[in-house]
Formats: structure tokens, sequence, C-alpha cells
């Protein structure tokens, strides 16, 4: 099969966001107990945070850490996780039913995001608690005045103000299940008067409202205008959440799961844009898509879990090839819609759905879906091009005509770099791909990278750490040859 590849110079989608490219740190299962924190493991640092985790995140260079949910953050009282850690109360952990001993809170993460060289992005609670606590959070994290929780934020060893500008309302507000769950209207009120606070603490911060948890949501696309409309002026941008899964075992309809994303980002820019019309206003409303992965393969065995354990192995997915060519299209959507998302979070990074696993007393091991969500990470910096492929198409479950060939293109102008992402998303032929650049002399290939297996449902494991991984390809300068059911990343080098 053939397919052509068009970039143009000329051509773009946007300047990249780092943060594009952030993930997630939940309190929930071993994401941080065991995961990110281990002390006593033989790599553990001074604090107790787990060496080889974080040399493979600075190596990923990971941009940003949402923090600390989630599901969690609607019970969460930030003041436990500060100050004296033998004083921190051990309290019942309402979303996830465990016991939260707060050994970490925002004390300890944000050391750890520093050291992993990652900024945070911080969630508020807006379910058991409101504005004012907010706004007393924003106080302890940014403040440099001579005022309570910033001399509390002093008190616990922290002259220097944490710096956290990027800042979740509340998480996941319009779900049933989220503790103390609202109402659009209700948590329209709520966030708009957290955001005040908020932003009079610390005008400098940015703001994310809550959207829907998934565009399935009953209240999906009326959730969103309402928020925005009473909140456009407060916020900077609206967030997105979805999770995807074979759960029919229908491997080429679930390779079309980013046709989904497409479709939720470009109906949530459009909601924007009708409340922007609708106010007159000049002011454009960003996305965060800040969860967003394959989630279902734990499902089951999350029911096996006793309540009121301390960081069990909740939500472990194992992923396996066919999830790293999703997650690679995945990111190339959000590549390819890089001028309204700005923000996005791969929910989660440390064994809670997750591309890096641990062994608790044991090794650290790499997913499948590591690689994708890693070479876009690294290479993934600069200007999103777009990328016009002409390929044939094929109808799968509800989809009538997903593309075989799935890309996103960067221009990294500093480094002289194009980075062509591509997911071949035939599990039979293999796909000779012209790589059309206008504009630009390729001086040579830098690194072709290819994930693939022939078993679509081959997984990595503690013992077996290699059995998916990325290997070399030959991409030439102007055309590569995409293997059947394969991810490639190719760097030109370009003038
Ligand atoms: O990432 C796992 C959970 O998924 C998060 O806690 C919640 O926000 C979402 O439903």
């Amino acid at each position: 099969m053939k397919a052509k590849l068009s970039l143009s110079k000329d051509k773009i989608v946007s300047k990249i966001d780092d943060r594009l490219y952030g993930s997630f740190i939940e309190h929930l299962g071993r994401a941080v107990y065991g995961g990110i924190y281990e002390p006593g493991h033989e790599t553990a640092d001074d604090m107790g945070f787990r060496g080889d985790v974080m040399e493979v995140i600075k190596e990923m260079k990971v941009p940003l850490v949402r923090y600390p949910g989630g599901n969690f953050v609607s019970g969460y009282r930030w003041e436990d996780g500060t100050g004296d850690r033998a004083k921190r109360p051990r309290r019942l952990e309402l979303a996830w039913g465990t016991i939260e001993t707060n050994e970490i809170g925002i004390d300890e993460f944000q050391e750890w995001a520093k050291r992993a060289g990652s900024e945070i992005m911080m969630a508020v609670n807006l379910g058991t608690r409101g504005a004012e606590e907010a706004g007393n959070l924003v106080e302890y994290c940014n403040a440099v005045t001579d005022t309570y929780y910033a001399d509390m934020r002093r008190k616990n060893g922290f002259d220097e103000p944490f710096g956290i500008r990027t800042w979740c309302l509340g998480n996941e507000m319009d779900g049933p299940w989220q503790i103390c769950h609202l109402e659009a209207k209700e948590y329209a009120r709520k966030a708009c008067e957290a955001a005040k606070i908020m932003k009079w603490t610390d005008p400098s911060i940015e703001l994310v409202a809550c959207g829907s948890s998934s565009s399935g949501m009953p209240t999906f696309g009326e959730w969103e205008e309402t928020v925005l409309r009473e909140c456009y002026e407060h916020i900077d941008y609206i967030s997105l959440h979805s999770y995807y899964g074979n759960r029919e075992n229908n491997t080429e309809e679930y390779l079309g799961s980013s046709l989904d994303m497409d479709h939720f980002i470009e109906t949530v820019a459009a909601i924007c844009d009708k409340v922007k019309a609708e106010k007159k206003s000049e002011k454009d409303i960003h996305l965060s898509f800040d969860e967003w992965n394959v989630w279902f393969h734990s499902n089951e065995a999350d029911k096996q879990i006793p309540r009121w354990s301390i960081a069990p192995p909740q939500l472990e997915d194992i992923y396996n090839m066919e999830d790293a060519l999703v997650v690679g299209s995945l990111v190339n959507s959000l590549i390819n819609h890089s001028d309204r998302v700005k923000i996005g979070c791969l929910a989660q990074l440390v064994n809670v759905i997750a591309p890096v696993m641990t062994v608790t007393g044991g090794k650290m091991w790499l997913q499948t879906i590591f690689y994708p969500y890693m070479y876009a990470c690294r290479y993934g910096r600069g200007t999103a091009l777009k990328a016009t492929c002409e390929c044939e198409k094929y109808a799968a479950g509800k989809w009538d005509a997903i593309p075989y060939v799935d890309c996103s293109a960067v221009y990294n102008e500093e480094a002289g770099e194009v980075t062509v992402f591509v997911v071949n998303r035939n599990l039979k032929e293999s796909v000779t791909l012209d790589l059309g650049l206008e504009g630009f002399t390729v001086e040579s290939v830098l690194e072709h990278k290819i994930v693939n297996h022939d078993d679509m449902k081959a997984t990595n494991s503690v013992d077996n750490q290699e059995e998916v991984i990325a290997r070399d390809g030959n991409a030439k300068a102007d055309s590569v040859e995409l293997e059947p059911h394969s991810y490639n990343m190719i760097r030109l080098k370009v003038k």
C-alpha cells in the first residue's frame, strides 16, 4: 500500500505549549507510595524518592505533572500533607476506598517535581471543600506576603514559594461518582467564586475549569456551555477527559480511537467559541486534555481489592502492543489540535494506568505505551505542522472511514529538526509513505524508531522487559516503509 505525507514550513497548526506532554500522579494505588516514593528501596534518595523512577522521568522530560487527583482531590484536605510528618493524620480515602497516610503531601511533592524537572499542575478540592480552602492553598504555595498561609509554608521550611502556575478547579464534578458531585449550575457558581479568590490571591496563575468526564456523559455539551457562560472571564481552560479500551476485542475498530478524541476536541472547541461569540469576548478559552489514556485491562481485578488497604495495586493495567498504537495516535490527535489543546496529561505516570511500573522492593520496568509517550515528550517540542496524509481508509465497528496511516509532525526550529510521528493501522500490509516536506531541505535522517510486535497482545513485564521495545528502522529522507501495525518516530535534520 502507498501513502503520502505532505508538510510545509508555512502551514502550521500552532506553536506547541510544552504542557501538552504532561502526565498525572494521583494519591491512588501505588502511584505515590511504592511508585515515586519508597524509602528503603535500594535506589531511594535522601527523601525516600525512588531513584530509578526519578531517572526515567527525567530522561523522558515530562514537562508537567497534575497532582494530587483525580477523584482523590474531591475529599482531600491539603493541610494534611504539610508540616511535621509525625503529626499527619491517617484518613479514610473515600474516592478509592483506601487509607491515606499523608506521608507525602505538597511539601514533599513539590520537591519531587523539582528533582524530576517537571512543573506541577495543582488541583483544588471543590467537592467537600470550596473557594476559601482553594485560595488558602494558592497562598500557601505561591504567596510572598507576611500572612498566615505563606508564613505556614515558611514555618514548614520553605522560604521560597513553590510558584505553581497551572491550577484545576476541582475534578470531574459532573460525575455522580465524584465526592460531592455537583449539577452544572452548582459547579459553575462554585468554580467561578473559587477562581476569583484564587486569582485575587495570585493573579499570575492559570485556571482550568472542569469540562465533562467524557464525551459519553449525558450532560456533555450542556455542562460545558453552563460552565463557560458562568466562568468565562475567570478561567483560561476547560478540561477534557477520555479513556479508551478494546472492550469488544475488535482491534481494527480500537485502532480508530483517536477519531473519537479528534471529534471530542473539535466539539468542545466549538462550544468555547460559541460562548465567546455570545459574550462578544476578545478572549479564547483553550483546552486542557488533562486525563487521557487506555484504561480497561484492570477493571475486573480492581473489584477484588479489599477496602481500607494502604496503597493497593489499583488500576494496574498491563498494556500490550495495540495499546501502544492507540497511545501513539492519541498523541497525534493532541499535536494536530495544538492550536486549541494547550495542556495534556497522560493519566497516569507511575503504576496506576501508567507507562512506568515498579515492583515494590524490586525493579522498575517500562510498558509498551512508554515509547510513544516518551518520544512525543522528547521530540514533540516546537511548532506543529499541518500533516496532510493521503492514504486509503477502512471501516470497522462504529467507524466508516479510519485512515490506515495516522501522522503528526513537529518542527523544532532551534534544533533544525522535523520529527514525524506515524502509526500504520493496517494489520496486514506494510505502507510505503512518501515524505513530502515543502520549504525544508532534508539533510539526513537522524533517527527512525519502530515499535512493533507480531502479536498485538504482547506485553512487557518485570521479567520480560524487552518484549515490546523501540528498535531502529531505516527511513530515508523522502520515504519510509511502515511495517504493518507499527508505531514510527522519524527525526529529520532539516535546513
Ligand atoms: O485517572 C483515574 C481516574 O479517572 C481519576 O481519578 C478520575 O479523575 C478519572 O475518572
